[in-house]
């Protein structure tokens, strides 16, 4: 044995590959090295990800990513001990590919692969930081479909506390940043007008923010965004900014109180953030601040393993199969799990 594990991811619109080494006295797996081809370009033209194009795509990508990961951390195909994937969720065609990859990989190296749910690789991601957490936390898991705060004891054991009823905060971002005509994803666009914008010009609701639960909810939002815009017409072009910094406030304010909501009522002193909307400069100064006001601890992914990755996915199988949450299989079924909640593998 090596210790050395493959990761691919292939759930939306990234392809990356990664490996990391298992550490045998129990410290963190090493990332060794890890490549990853943003499909964004392509997918600009048409406003959003289209699935068919994203699947053959990632089929182009997936094998000379390998190469280049293997080449860059000095190791052979035949040195891996185990090929992980993502098994779910995402969009199916996707998915299969990267399954199909790793369970074929499999099958010719004779070694056995795991299937890996994309959120834990998400939640996961801040251990590949310098300055990883400490079980147990709370997680705050902001991706483009998913709004989620948890209670993180270790690997496996999350115990969810509230989520979007509707869309996810990274949703609120995209369709806020499509009325108001940026290109797609919306998030980072949105994020960078912003910051030429007045957040106090509009006001916007503040979805949930007194239910007195941990839930969230961000169609409102959206909605209000496009009243805004229709009232302004033609004068909306001058007034973008301040209303891209008005919605970023607005969904910001919103995680960042919930957030703190959560550590009230666990007594927990340590926050991780994770996802793609956890690049938001703006979420993480006002966590930060209001984090180090009450001496709680937060951890994000680096910048660059926010939104996805093959690290995550890598790192979320080496960290299952050291805390003996999951064992690799022979199957190679390449069953892959579109729609796939994060506590159907809670333990
Ligand atoms: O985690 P992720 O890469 O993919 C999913 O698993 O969904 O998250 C993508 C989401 C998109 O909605 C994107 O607009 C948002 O993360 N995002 C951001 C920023 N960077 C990415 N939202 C706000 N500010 C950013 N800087
Ligand atoms: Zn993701």
């Amino acid at each position: 044995m090596n210790g050395l594990i493959l990761g691919i991811e292939s759930s939306c619109d990234e392809t990356g590959v990664a490996l990391v080494r298992a550490q045998a006295g129990g410290g963190l797996p090493v990332l060794l090295a890890h490549a990853l081809h943003s499909q964004i370009e392509m997918h600009q033209d048409y406003g959003g990800v289209v699935p068919e194009l994203a699947s053959r795509d990632h089929i182009r990508r997936v094998l000379p990513l390998t190469q280049a990961v293997l080449a860059e951390a000095r190791q052979e195909l035949a040195d891996v001990d185990v090929v992980a994937y993502t098994r779910g969720p995402g969009l199916a065609g996707a998915l299969l590919v990267g399954a199909g990859v790793a369970c074929a990989l499999g099958a010719a190296l004779d070694r056995p692969v795991l299937g890996v749910h994309h959120l834990e690789g998400h939640l996961l991601s801040p251990f590949l930081s310098s300055d990883p957490p400490e079980f147990p936390f709370i997680a705050l898991l902001v991706s483009g479909g998913h709004t989620q705060l948890m209670r993180v004891d270790g690997v496996g054991r999350y115990a969810i506390l509230g989520e979007t009823i509707d869309d996810a905060a990274g949703e609120a971002f995209d369709k806020s940043a499509k009325l108001l005509g940026l290109g797609y994803p919306g998030g980072p666009a949105l994020s960078r007008l912003a910051q030429e914008g007045d957040p106090a010009a509009f006001k916007l609701p503040r979805p949930l923010l007194h239910s007195g639960d941990l839930d969230f909810s961000f169609a409102g939002l959206k909605t209000a965004v496009l009243t805004q815009a229709k009232k302004l017409g033609d004068g909306l072009q001058a007034r973008r900014a301040d209303l891209a910094a008005s919605t970023q406030a607005a969904i910001v304010e919103v995680l960042v109180k919930k957030s703190l909501m959560a550590l009230d009522a666990t007594g927990l002193q340590r926050l991780v953030v994770a996802g793609g909307v956890g690049a938001n400069r703006l979420l993480r100064a006002q966590l930060d601040a209001a984090c180090a006001r009450r001496g709680v601890r937060v951890h994000y992914p680096e910048l660059h393993l926010c939104t996805d990755n093959g690290a995550m996915i890598a790192m979320a199988a080496a960290m299952r199969l050291q805390a003996g949450q999951q064992q690799p299989n022979r199957d190679y079924a390449f069953d892959v799990k579109p729609r796939w909640p994060l506590d159907a593998i809670a333990g």
